[in-house]
């Protein structure tokens, strides 16, 4: 590897859709000298409710079309791919390093409630792997773990409906699911890139002393040690460029997106791609 010429690629960077933006924008604050490519597979959106065997196929398609732009450094901003295939990310692109969002969302969990009694809010396919359990079980064994699968909360961020009574009504309906001691924990963890924006929908519904973490500044850290430690930082002093691709949509993801990033989108800053 030719490290002089690595460090100028991008970091790339990608989610189903929008969400993973969340994770963009921590990136951009720790690492503003290092450009950035973002793919939004739009057009497969959600991979929350999909076989693991298509999840894997959507992530690996897509891990591979920012692999050919040329980056350095694979952050994979969707808890659901994170969750299903990692591992086959990992393989696909050695030796370059992948990072996913799973284990920095465990990571801020523990730091932030050690033994605590943890509340998982994700999409099904994350759940039904137990990928937080897991990794905060790894982490700290004297932690409990519920892991909740809240799908619709996914299409009220899409949709940009972010207050008002509809999100509180939806978290309150999945938390009807839960034993009541379950239902207040110490800390509950945004499992799902998409959550970020009703983060005051599920602080009204919570007890105030309830902590709310998320894997997107932990995420951040995590990716700007790794390119530390392999001497590939971005030496350049210019803030770094932003590449914004989706496979569907440039009206709607330059929209949504928009309120994601926290800055004006316009359709012509996304550039639409084919698998
Ligand atoms: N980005 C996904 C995640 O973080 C949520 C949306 C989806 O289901 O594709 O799990």
């Amino acid at each position: 590897m030719n490290i002089a010429r690595t460090k100028n690629l991008p970091i790339g960077i990608f989610d189903s859709g929008v969400g993973g933006l969340t994770v963009l924008k921590a990136l951009r604050e720790a690492l503003p000298n290092e450009d950035l490519i973002y793919l939004g597979d739009t057009a497969r959106l959600p991979y929350g409710t999909k076989s693991p065997a298509s999840i894997a196929r959507y992530a690996c398609r897509a891990a591979g079309h920012l692999q050919e732009q040329g980056i350095k450094l694979l952050v994979v901003a969707c808890n659901t791919a994170s969750a299903v295939a990692l591992d086959a990310l990992r393989e696909q692109m050695h030796p370059l390093p992948v990072i996913g969002v799973v284990e920095p969302g465990a990571m801020a969990a523990v730091k932030a409630r050690p033994r605590g009694s943890h509340l998982v809010l994700a999409t099904e396919a994350t759940v039904r792997l137990g990928a937080y359990r897991h990794a905060i079980e790894a982490l700290d064994e004297e932690a409990s773990v519920t892991e909740l699968a809240c799908e619709l909360l996914v299409s009220l961020a899409e949709e940009g409906w972010l207050d008002g009574d509809i999100g509180v009504d939806i978290l309150r309906r999945y938390l009807d699911g839960l034993d009541d001691d379950r239902r207040q924990p110490d800390c509950v963890i945004l499992g799902c890139t998409h959550f970020p924006l009703l983060r005051d929908t599920i602080a009204a519904v919570i007890d105030d002393a309830t902590v709310i973490v998320d894997s997107a500044s932990t995420t951040a850290v995590v990716a700007a040690a790794a390119l530390s430690d392999l001497g590939l930082l971005n030496t350049q002093t210019e803030p770094g460029a932003l590449t914004l691709l989706a496979t569907d949509g440039a009206t709607r993801f330059a929209r949504v997106g928009g309120q994601f990033l926290g800055e004006d989108l316009s359709p012509d800053d996304i550039r639409i791609v084919d698998l």
